[in-house]
Order: C-alpha cells, then structure tokens, then sequence
C-alpha cells in the first residue's frame, strides 16, 4: 500500500461554506471553498439561505477540486463528508451529495466528525507545519465552537471543556455588532486591538467551573458598558474604538489562555494545539508562544487556510479512516449534533 496513490475527495457543508478538497496520502492537492457572502447583509448565519446557496455551489466547487488536483472523478478511493455538527439544512446538501457520488463511483463512503477534522487538520503534510505528538491538547476555537480536548490519539478524544452558552468567535461578532462593525467582526477587532490600550477598560471574567467556557456574560457586560458611556458621550464609540477592542481582546485572550494553563495542570500535557477560525488572532497566537516560555508549553498553530472551515480536514480524516477501512453505511444520516 505505501507506494500506491490514494485519492480521496474531502466535502464540508457544516455551516457557511461549501467546500471541497483532493487529498493524496496525506498530502492536499486542492483545497476550495466558497464563501457565502449572503450573510454579512443579515448579521450572521442564515440556515435557508446557507443550504440553498451550498446547493448552488456544491458542484461547481467539487468540480474545481478535482480539476486543480489534475485528477478525475474515476481516479478517487473514497469520498469523505462532514456529518455534523452543524446546520441541519447544510449538512443534508454535503451528505446527500457525497452518497450519490460514491454510490454512482462504487467507492466507500466515510462520514467525518467536523470537530474531530478541526483537530486533525494539524496532520495534513505540510512543508514547515510540525505534527503535535499524542497526547496532546487542542482548543477549537471559532464562530461555532469552544472547545478543550484531550486527544490521546487519531480517534481517541475526550472533550474536557466547553463553552455553555455562546461561541468564542460569536463573543467577537456579537461585540462587534454592538460597536457598529461589520460582519464577521472579529478580524477588525483584532486589527484595532493592536492599536489600542488592552487595559483601557475593564469587563470581569464569567466564573464558570472547571474547564468550562461561557461568553455570553461578557457580551452584555460589553453592551451595559457602552450603553452607559454613550449616554454620556455619544461620541464615546469613535473617540475609543481601538481601547474599547483591545480591552475586549484582552478580556478574550484571558479567558482562553486561563483554561489553557489549568486543562495543562490538570492533564500534565504541555502539547497545545489550536484552530478555528479564532487561532487567526493575533493575541491568541501571541499569547501561546509566551505560553512556549512562562509554562513550558509547545503550541502548534495549522496553515491558516486549514483551520476556518475548509474540506482539507475532511479529507485528511478521510484519509486516516480509509487506512483502517472504517466506512459509513450508505444509510447514514446527518446529524446536528454530533459529538465527539
Ligand atoms: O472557523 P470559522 O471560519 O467558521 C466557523 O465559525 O466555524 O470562524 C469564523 C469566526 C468568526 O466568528 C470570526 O469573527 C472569527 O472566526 N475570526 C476572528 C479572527 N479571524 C476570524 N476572531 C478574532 N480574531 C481574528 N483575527
Ligand atoms: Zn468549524
């Protein structure tokens, strides 16, 4: 087997996107995604108009896939999708479409967990990425997801935390809604953050036990605090934008890296691994290399492109499951609320 090629076909259609990706024994040939801009108009996500428009997109996007990979749609082994979590509308589109198109090629079928590629994407072979060692802990962090997980191996993961309530990448936009910001907010946050005194306001921490997570206190610290100073001074907004997202970020930050250190302590595992589209910020990513020398820790961040959502961690899962000959019935159903 280890000189032969194998080809599988990654699809993602967990939420927003619709993505496709070649991968050759670990290696990633092409790797598209389309974004839906439909969104920004609305604010966030809407369900109806994400399945429609990955209904519109889905051929197009498999279609470029497999031409960028210079393979044909006979040359695959398998073709790999993402059965959840995620919108229940979207989902439905990347699985129907994966089991016509394996039951058409009568080749296996393999379902992927979306959280589990998250963390997975860091084993796609990439010039200048390093690979984390088992075990090691990763934290998923973007618009859907907080996590903290212990991964013990490929398929051996125990979710140690969570967050209760919103998303850290939802904490972002929905502070940026309330600052005036464009949709998604966070990239801007972040981009003032750097600007701006981290210490110029202060929003208190949610206490939430263990390795728990919980944002949704923040976001109405954040909308009391500005309500309040606009009474004042309705120019308060504008006059201290940047402060106003650096003390954010840095209350973001905090919170992250305060359960980092303690899921560390607790676990004794000092690999931390992240992604999501949240590991773009440039506090987090700051705030782990200091991790490298306060705690001892060795941080492995993915190839940007790999860590939003995208259809190379749905092949590169695609490809490990293949190796062990772990395929999906072709009766599987999608599922919202998949676990890990
Ligand atoms: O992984 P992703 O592309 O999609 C999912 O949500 O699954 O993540 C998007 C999220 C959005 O909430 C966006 O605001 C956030 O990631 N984000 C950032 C940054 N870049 C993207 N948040 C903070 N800082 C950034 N630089
Ligand atoms: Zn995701």
């Amino acid at each position: 087997m280890a000189s032969q090629k194998i080809y599988i076909l990654g699809i993602e259609s967990s939420c927003d996107d619709t993505a496709a990706s070649v991968i050759c024994n670990g290696q990633i040939l092409s790797n598209v995604v389309a974004n839906q801009k439909i969104h920004e108009a609305y604010g966030g996500v809407v369900p109806e108009l994400a399945s429609r428009a990955h209904q519109q997109n889905i051929v197009p996007v498999v279609h470029q896939a497999l031409e960028k990979a210079g393979i044909t749609k006979d040359d695959l082994h398998a073709i790999a999708f993402t059965k959840g979590p995620g919108l229940m509308g979207s989902l439905l589109v990347g699985t129907s479409f994966a089991k016509s198109l394996a039951y058409g090629l009568n080749i296996p079928l393999i379902d992927v967990n979306h959280m589990q590629a998250h963390i997975l994407a860091h084993f796609i072979e990439e010039d200048g990425f390093e690979k984390p060692p088992f075990p090691f802990l990763a934290m998923t962090i973007s618009g859907g997801h907080t996590q903290i997980v212990k991964v013990s191996n490929y398929f051996e993961m125990d979710v140690i935390g969570e967050t209760i309530d919103d998303a850290v990448g939802e904490a972002y936009d929905k502070s940026g809604k309330i600052l005036g910001l464009g949709y998604p907010a966070g990239p801007e946050i972040d981009k003032r953050a750097q600007l701006g005194n981290p210490k110029a306001f202060q929003f208190t921490k949610p206490k939430v036990a263990g390795l728990n997570f919980s944002f949704s206190g923040l976001k109405t610290a954040i909308l009391y605090f500005v309500q309040r100073e606009v009474n004042n001074n309705p120019d308060f907004i504008q006059e201290n934008l940047n402060d106003i997202c650096a003390s954010i970020q840095y209350t973001i930050i905090g919170i992250l890296i305060d359960k980092l250190k303690l899921a560390s302590k607790q676990t004794g595992i000092k690999h931390i691994a992240i992604g999501g589209g949240v590991s773009a910020n440039s506090g987090i990513r700051k705030a782990l290399k200091d991790g490298e020398h306060k705690f001892g820790w060795k941080t492995y961040v993915p190839k940007f492109e790999f860590t939003t959502d995208n259809a190379a961690m749905i092949a590169i899962v695609g490809y490990l499951k293949y190796l062990e000959g772990d395929f999906a019935e072709f009766n599987v159903t999608a599922s919202a609320r998949l676990k890990i």
